[in-house]
């Protein structure tokens, strides 16, 4: 790490076509959620995929990905899970240990995860990220080759601002915002009616306030969460569900708006 007023190096990653963020700047939307099974909709369109958790405090890949504690001096990283290549401080430091790490020790930890980690040739690494515009977002977004963004919103983020901080902040380092994505945006009952559970068009309006494309909608379905608790995400676990359909068509969408922003822009050092 540089000193105040120094230069950061942008880190390169050779064999990784795409880096996304997924990202919000509300805790508990579903980034974790939407970051797993994106990955794992990636993956069903035939990507090599990886998914790394920026989430340094509270990581949640190891539990989502079923992965159980492992031995950091014995493991060699990254952890591989449904094809997956994973890495999280979860796999480092025990889930009963929090971790009490100043903001420099978050960014040397990022860029080991990024780049003394053989992730090997991969088409998307997916970064799950902690909540905010804190100490990781700033690191990833200084630092590493982000392809893009994607946001992810509740239907009742109406007020939007602190939503839009979080885009802002990448947009300001040039990182594309790929687009928003609405999680929770509706409940499908047994009588196959809509029951719009938190209010209707967060996500729309977000995307056309930051002029961002809106990636789509992804129902209330309370398997996500226990699929997620047990440690096989719902697009593994219900492929055919109406939740894995919606992740399916948002791995598209992405992709094509991957394909759209080019790669990522070579921008020096910036100043901290
Ligand atoms: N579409 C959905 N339907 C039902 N439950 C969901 C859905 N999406 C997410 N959840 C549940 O909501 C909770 C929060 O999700 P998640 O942990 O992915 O959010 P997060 O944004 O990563 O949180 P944090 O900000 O703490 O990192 C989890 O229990 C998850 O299983
Ligand atoms: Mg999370």
């Amino acid at each position: 790490m540089q000193p105040p007023g120094g230069t950061l190096q942008r880190l390169t990653l050779p064999g990784v076509k795409y880096l996304v963020a997924v990202t919000s700047g509300k805790g508990g939307v579903g980034k974790s959620t939407v970051a797993t099974n994106l990955a794992l909709a990636l993956q069903m369109h035939g990507r090599r995929i990886g998914l790394m958790d920026a989430d340094i405090y509270g990581p949640s890949i190891p539990i989502m990905m079923g992965v159980p504690h492992v031995d950091p001096q014995t493991t060699p990283f990254p952890i591989e899970r449904f094809g997956i290549k994973l890495m999280s401080m979860g796999f480092v430091v025990p889930a009963n240990q929090a971790s009490i790490l100043r903001g420099p020790m978050i960014h040397k930890y990022l860029t080991a995860f990024l780049t003394q980690i053989t992730w090997g040739e991969l088409d998307y690494l997916l970064v799950d990220m902690p909540p905010g515009t804190g100490d990781a977002q700033l690191s990833l977004a200084q630092t590493a080759p982000l392809s893009g963004v994607v946001a992810v919103v509740t239907p009742q983020d109406v007020s939007l601002t602190v939503a839009r901080r979080g885009i802002e902040m990448f947009r300001t380092v040039k990182v594309p915002i790929l687009g928003v994505v609405e999680n929770m945006s509706y409940f499908k009952g047994d009588d196959g009616k809509r029951y719009e559970i938190f209010r209707h068009g967060g996500g729309q309006k977000l995307a056309q306030d930051v002029g961002a494309p809106f990636l789509g909608e992804i129902p209330i379905d309370p398997r996500v969460a226990e699929c997620s608790d047990a440690g096989d995400p719902i697009v593994h676990k219900f492929p055919d569900s109406e939740v894995a359909k919606a992740y399916l068509t948002l791995a598209s969408l992405v992709a094509e708006e991957l394909q759209k922003a080019g790669p990522p822009q070579e921008l020096p050092g910036l100043k901290m």
